[in-house]
This record gives structure tokens, sequence and C-alpha cells, in this order.
């Protein structure tokens, strides 16, 4: 346990999918971390940082809350981060208080995960943020009536809320807003949902991963792009790692999120240099990168501002406010809700 005069191993568990179908969004949680290590050292002060990675290749809470124990009890890890999914974040919550442990959330997106615990802090986004300003768009755009569709679970609800309000409130009506089962592979009948819906528009929002690019592939294929229907979405469902994939199917779909790989700052070039080394292929760069990345920059906070000891609140209350500029752009940790605040881009 750390006491700041002598040197000390700290231990950051990480809890992601680094097997299974969406591995490659484990893979670029590890990026975005050796990414940030090796631009800026394992030692804080006397200590140093060790990473311990822990798989949950899907959604599964009792997993996720084992696996947390598991680090916390065995492990004895001081941080930990990671959680891709919502439900898993969720489930980590209830042990941080006893455990005396942060969590960093970096990829898990829905609203009120801070609510469940005053030590929890995200460096990812809400998909209130990516899905709120995408109504302005498709308002722009011309569109009237929307088809919104949703994965059934936090994130999913959250963006078919944001949406729904943003657009009402530029005079757009939502005719109709299916929630889908997260585990829905086959999206032929959803497609003739839309067809029959006679909206001119789709909402829609996905947990990016096989999940997305079977999603974008089937509006393709259904003729829905050809029959001129309009795909508006947050930025998951068009994630640069599935670009080669989708080919043409990508093209005039519109996005709104809070990173682009081709964003255009000397920070995201120098992040991008580090994370594309860090993964082999830098085709298979995407978000939770930066959300890995900007992450560990709050947890080497944390372990400066304590000296290294293990003082979960103190560590939290550390980066209240705290503000940076990330390859995403400027950002801060909003000293209330423990939000990141951040730049939303259209794609
Ligand atoms: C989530 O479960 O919170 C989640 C997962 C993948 C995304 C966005 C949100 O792309």
């Amino acid at each position: 346990m750390g006491s700041g005069a002598y040197a000390d191993t700290i231990k950051i568990g990480v809890v992601g999918p680094f097997s299974g179908p969406f591995a490659l969004q484990g893979k670029n949680f590890k990026a975005g971390i050796d990414a940030y290590m090796a631009m800026n050292g394992a030692t804080i002060g006397d200590d140093t940082v060790e990473i311990i990675y822990r798989d949950l290749p899907a959604a599964d809470p009792a997993q996720s809350k084992a696996l947390a124990q598991e680090l916390v009890v065995k492990e004895k890890v001081q941080y930990l981060a990671g959680f891709y999914f919502t439900p898993d974040a969720m489930a980590a919550t209830p042990i941080l208080k006893q455990a005396n442990v942060p969590l960093i959330v970096m990829n898990a997106a829905t609203s009120a995960i801070v609510t469940k615990s005053p030590l929890v802090v995200r460096t990812s986004f809400t998909t209130w943020q990516t899905s709120t300003p995408i109504a302005k768009v498709a308002h722009d755009a011309g569109v009237a009536k929307v088809i919104s569709i949703v994965s059934d679970y936090g994130p999913g609800i959250d963006a078919e809320n944001a949406f729904k309000a943003g657009f009402e409130k530029e005079g757009g009506a939502v005719v109709e807003a299916i929630r889908m089962p997260l585990s829905t592979n086959d999206f032929s009948p959803i497609m003739q949902r839309i067809k029959d819906s006679g909206a001119q528009g789709v909402f829609a929002f996905l947990p990016s991963g096989p999940t997305t690019l079977g999603f974008v592939k089937a509006f393709n294929e259904n003729g829905l792009k050809s029959g001129g229907t309009k795909f508006f979405a947050p930025g998951d469902l068009t994630q640069e790692s599935d670009l080669l994939a989708l080919g043409d199917a990508a093209l005039g779909i519109q996005t709104t999120f809070h990173y682009a790989v081709s964003h255009d700052s000397p920070e995201n070039k120098a992040f991008v240099e580090a994370a594309s080394k860090a993964i082999g292929n830098p085709a298979e760069l995407s978000f939770p990168s930066v959300g890995a990345f900007d992450g560990m920059n709050v947890i080497y906070k944390m372990i400066e501002a304590t000296g290294g000891e293990q003082d979960a609140q103190k560590a939290v209350d550390a980066v209240k406010g705290l503000s940076w500029v990330s390859p995403r752009g400027p950002v801060s940790i909003d000293p209330e809700s423990r939000h990141i605040t951040q730049n939303i881009y259209l794609r």
C-alpha cells in the first residue's frame, strides 16, 4: 500500500472486452493506455504503475462485479478502469466505497453511471452528449419525420430521449421509436419497419462493434439508402475501424461524436502516432482508445495528488474541475457530475 515516502507499485485494474466479437474495442483500450504510458512513462514520483487486464467479452454484470472484486481483493489494485458496456460499469460501482477505489469509466456511456457512486469519473462520453446535436443536423437537412431505433439498454434509451428532445425542439417529429434487444443481429425486420413508417430519416444507436457494422450494412442492402432515407446517428455507428468493411455503405451517413481519428490538432497527431504503434494496424484505431488515453491522464493526476496513497475520495476530489487538451480537443471534468465536458463534432 502506498506511503508516499517509499517506492511502490500502483496497480490499475482494467476490465474490457479483450476476446470475442468486441475484442477490437478492448484492443483500443489497451492501445490508448500503452500510448499514454509510452508518452508519459510508467513512473510517477517514486511510484511505478502496473496495469492488470481482465477480459469481459460481452455485457455481463455478474461477471464484471466478480472481476472487479477479484482485482481489488486479490490483486490489490488501487484503481479500477475500462468498462466498455454500461451494465458492467454499473455492476462494479457498489464495491468502490468499501474497497476505497475510484472507477474511471473509459467507454460506457449511460448518463446515470456517475450517480451510482461518488467515486466514479467518466473520460468517455454520454449518449446524451453525442445524440442531442444530430437532431439539429437532421432538421437542417430538411427532415421532418424520423424513426428512432436503439438498443434496449441504458445508452440506447438515453440516446432515444436525447434525440427526441432535440428534434422536437427543432419542430420535428419522431413517428416511431423502436427498442431492440442488445442481442439482435438480424436487422431485416427492422428495415421493413423503417420502410413502413413513412419516415424520411432514421436515427439509430447501437453499441459499436459487430452490431453497428451489421446494422449499417442492412440499411444499405435492404434498399433504404437507395430509396432516399437519410441516416443520422452518434458516431458509434460509423467508427473508423469499421469504415474499410463498410466501404460505400457509410457514404452520406451524418454522425455527431466526441472524437474523430482524423481530428486535426498537434495533440491528436502525437496520440495517433503513439496509438498506431501500440495497436499495430492504424486502421483498427477507434474512439475507445482516446477514452482510455484520457482515463490514464486522470489516473496519473490522482496518483500525483495522493502521493501514491490509497485514498479514493481524495483522488477523485483532485480531478474535479481538471482541464486539459485531449487528442479530441479541450476537455474538463465537471466538478459536480464527474462527467467529461467536451466538444461534439459533426462527421
Ligand atoms: C455502453 O454500453 O455504454 C456503450 C457501448 C458501446 C458504445 C456506446 C455505449 O459504442
